[in-house]
Order: structure tokens, then C-alpha cells, then sequence
């Protein structure tokens, strides 16, 4: 498991050295008014539909469930749990108020805006305790750093995370590959 958390895919190793090189890129493209709060972790790279679909089938996302999804982007996770698994609720935690923008206005289109959230906030400070499901998509050690948060979690809560895995003490009950793409899917046990 550690080979595959240290084959970090291109995509977004690309995105880690441009956050350390020019710095939180959205800041810059945002006005006074709604600049964000603080630098982002990672900057934006969207997974692709069909990994969306895939992460949502192995959590296998229904109607009772909640589904969180930590920095998240245009929305695509949150709507696509609502929209095509029909959870209950879906909320998203973003940092960059263009992403936040862009969410609202494709969960508007899809014409679910009265199921899903998107919080303008920190995800290392969201409140997950009515998650069921929660989906990242993050780099190798912010899911490290998600891990104490994790296991405080409701014994059950499922979890889905795009191409990393979450530490080396907690194996997936899940990896399947998909067009290149590796998607884990653990539950937090009971304590
Ligand atoms: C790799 S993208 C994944 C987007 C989406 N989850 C998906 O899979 O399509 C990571 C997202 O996290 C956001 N982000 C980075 N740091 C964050 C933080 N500390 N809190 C909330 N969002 C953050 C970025 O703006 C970006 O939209």
C-alpha cells in the first residue's frame, strides 16, 4: 500500500509544486469581498465522471445516506451523489470562492440545490458527525492529516478517497483501478 500512496499520479503532484511555487492560486483571482480565508492545501484538479461514479458505487450511496466531500471543487461529488445515487444530502467544503461559485451554479442547474451545501470553509475544520459517506480527493499527506479526525468518526462511516490511500495502519476494505485511477474505500471500525 505504501508503493501506491508514493505513486502520486501526475495531475496532482503538478498541483502540490504549483501550490508551493506561486502560492494559493484562486486568491488572485477573486475580489476583497470574497477572497478566501486561507491558503489552499492543494489547487483544483477535477476527478473525472466516471471515477466520480465509481468512488459513489463503492461506497454504494443511497437514499439514507449524508455524503461530505472535503475541498470540494465544482461541485461534481456532491451533485452527482444527490442527483445519481440519491442520497438524502450532500454538503461540500471548499476553500476558493470560485469553485464555491461554480458549485452552486451547476447544483442549481441540476436543480438540486435544496440537498446539497457548499460551506465556504477550511475542510481540516468541518464538522463530519452526521457523514455517512465522505469522498476525498487530496494529496497523500492530507489525508494523513485527516486520519485523527477519521477515527473519531460514528463506527461504520464510510469513506472514499481518489487515488491515495489514507496511512499505513488502516487498509482498505476496497481498491479497485479504474483508466489509471485507484479508488479506496475503507469503513471506521468500531471501538
Ligand atoms: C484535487 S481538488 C478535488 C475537487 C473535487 N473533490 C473532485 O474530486 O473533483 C481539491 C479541492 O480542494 C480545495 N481545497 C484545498 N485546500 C482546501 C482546504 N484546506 N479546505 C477546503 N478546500 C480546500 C481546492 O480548492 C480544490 O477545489
Amino acid at each position: 500500500m505504501r508503493g501506491s500512496r508514493r505513486r502520486v499520479s501526475v495531475s496532482l503532484a503538478v498541483a502540490a509544486v504549483s501550490v508551493a511555487l506561486v502560492g494559493p492560486v484562486a486568491r488572485t483571482s477573486v475580489s476583497a469581498k470574497t477572497a478566501q480565508i486561507k491558503p489552499l492545501d492543494v489547487i483544483y484538479v477535477p476527478t473525472p465522471h466516471n471515477i466520480v461514479a465509481k468512488m459513489l458505487t463503492m461506497a454504494q450511496v443511497g437514499p439514507s445516506d449524508v455524503v461530505y466531500d472535503l475541498g470540494s471543487g465544482d461541485g461534481r461529488i456532491v451533485i452527482a451523489a444527490v442527483k445519481e445515487f440519491g442520497a438524502r444530502r450532500a454538503v461540500g467544503y471548499e476553500l476558493d470562492p470560485v469553485r464555491l461559485k461554480e458549485a452552486n451554479e451547476n447544483a442549481r442547474a441540476a436543480k438540486i440545490i435544496d440537498k446539497v451545501q457548499f460551506v465556504s470553509g477550511d475542510l481540516f475544520e468541518a464538522d463530519l458527525s452526521e457523514a455517512t459517506v465522505i469522498t476525498t480527493y487530496l494529496l497523500p499527506v492530507l489525508n494523513e492529516r485527516l486520519v485523527p479526525k477519521f477515527r473519531k468518526l460514528k463506527a461504520g462511516t464510510r469513506i472514499v478517497t481518489h487515488n491515495y490511500d489514507l496511512t499505513d495502519d488502516w487498509k482498505p476494505v476496497q481498491r479497485e483501478v479504474l483508466d489509471g485511477h485507484s479508488v479506496y474505500f475503507f469503513r471506521v471500525p468500531g471501538r
